[in-house]
């Protein structure tokens, strides 16, 4: 089979193409013909060699979110069919409730392998089933990007319809978090460096939209929009570029889910959150139960995924680049096979 592995943080020359056994499948395993997969920011970071968390880089296959099919089943195997149409879970020992202590370790593309790859074996656990809506290149896009939106937006202080949420940039999580918050009724505040890109916002659901360029005091527009209260949650993409603006924006009790780090900046004084009253939560993308509720909620809803480009498996680096030059708005995809 045809792969991609990478064995040293090189940059956007770091993804080697190569030929592998196809695995197989052993006792509780299924192999998974992979149809697409689609790229993260983290993917940027760990070939930067500036990803914070456990990562090894022994001959790696990189990308945690993918999608594809399953065609054998190993010994055992309870949960799933020949044929099904499947998604993998980020981190494959947090199936639910509160956070595993080895979420990281666990993490397909990172400390173990991903999924730019033909084909990919995985625990049946670690496996959840595409919404029937979606296409292989679409359901590729949830595995990171949207459940880190979704827990965001629900894993501690669940949204409810009317509230407002704010969401920074129009990359792959803020992206979801807008149409996610926007199918539960909430009223989305939306920020980017494009106005151009502000509108394609404004079309899949955001209600009000700030450009951060032309506003570099973008908590002053927030507040300005809501009447000087501030928002209920913030997905905040950033991280000291982008918190103390962030925590400037919420109102007393609401909550901040702090899952990036997009934007340098300084150390953040505790006493602006203790000023603000609000929750600010580390998010780390979330787990197969968070996967399966979110998915329940996208069929339900129709959300199709944004997908902003779609690049051949042999293209694969100049994905990346294009992940790197930051003009997408959503997720960029690679087609497999
Ligand atoms: N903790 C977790 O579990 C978790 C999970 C997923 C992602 N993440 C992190 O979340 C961040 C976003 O990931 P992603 O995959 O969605 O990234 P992405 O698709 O690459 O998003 C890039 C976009 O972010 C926006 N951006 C860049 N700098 C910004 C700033 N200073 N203020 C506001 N927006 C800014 C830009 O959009 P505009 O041009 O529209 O401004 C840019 O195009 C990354 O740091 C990633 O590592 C963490």
């Amino acid at each position: 089979m045809r792969a991609y592995e990478m064995s040293a943080a090189a940059g956007l020359d770091s993804w080697k193409s190569v030929e592998r056994p196809t695995p197989e499948p052993g006792r509780g395993q299924v192999l998974v013909r992979m149809r697409a997969a689609s790229l993260n920011y983290r993917d940027l970071l760990i070939c930067q060699g500036r990803y914070p968390f456990a990562i090894n880089l022994d001959r790696l296959i990189p990308v945690s979110d993918g999608a594809g099919e399953i065609v054998a089943l190993g010994e055992g195997v309870r949960r799933f069919q020949g044929g099904e149409r499947v998604a993998g879970i980020f981190s494959q020992s947090w199936l639910g409730g509160a956070q595993v202590a080895d979420t990281w370790q666990t993490a397909l593309g990172g400390a173990i392998d991903g999924v730019l790859t033909e084909y990919q074996v995985f625990d049946e656990d670690g496996l959840v089933v595409l919404p029937d809506h979606l296409s292989f290149e679409e359901g590729a896009t949830l595995p990171c990007a949207a459940v880190t939106a979704w827990n965001a937006l629900y894993g501690l202080k669940p949204l409810r319809a009317g509230e407002t949420v704010l969401t920074l940039g129009t990359g792959g999580v803020s992206v979801f978090a807008i149409q996610l918050a926007h199918a539960a009724g909430a009223r989305v505040i939306a920020t980017s460096s494009s106005d151009a890109k502000l509108a394609k916002a404004r079309a899949f659901g955001a209600n009000e939209t700030i450009n951060y360029r032309a506003h570099p005091d973008w908590e002053q527009e927030v507040h300005r929009l809501t009447g000087g209260t501030g928002v209920d949650h913030v997905v905040e993409v950033g991280g000291t570029g982008t918190l103390p603006r962030s925590i400037a924006s919420t109102r007393p009790g609401g909550h901040v889910g702090l899952i990036g780090l997009l934007a340098q900046g300084e150390a953040i004084d505790p006493l602006a959150i203790l000023g603000a009253s609000c929750i600010v939560r580390g998010v780390a993308v979330g787990p197969r139960e968070m996967f399966e509720d979110m998915n329940r909620s996208i069929a339900l809803h129709g959300i199709k995924p944004v997908i902003d480009r779609v690049f051949g498996f042999e293209e694969a680096p100049t994905a990346l680049a294009a992940l790197a030059e930051a003009s997408h708005v959503g997720k960029i995809v690679i087609r497999i096979g």
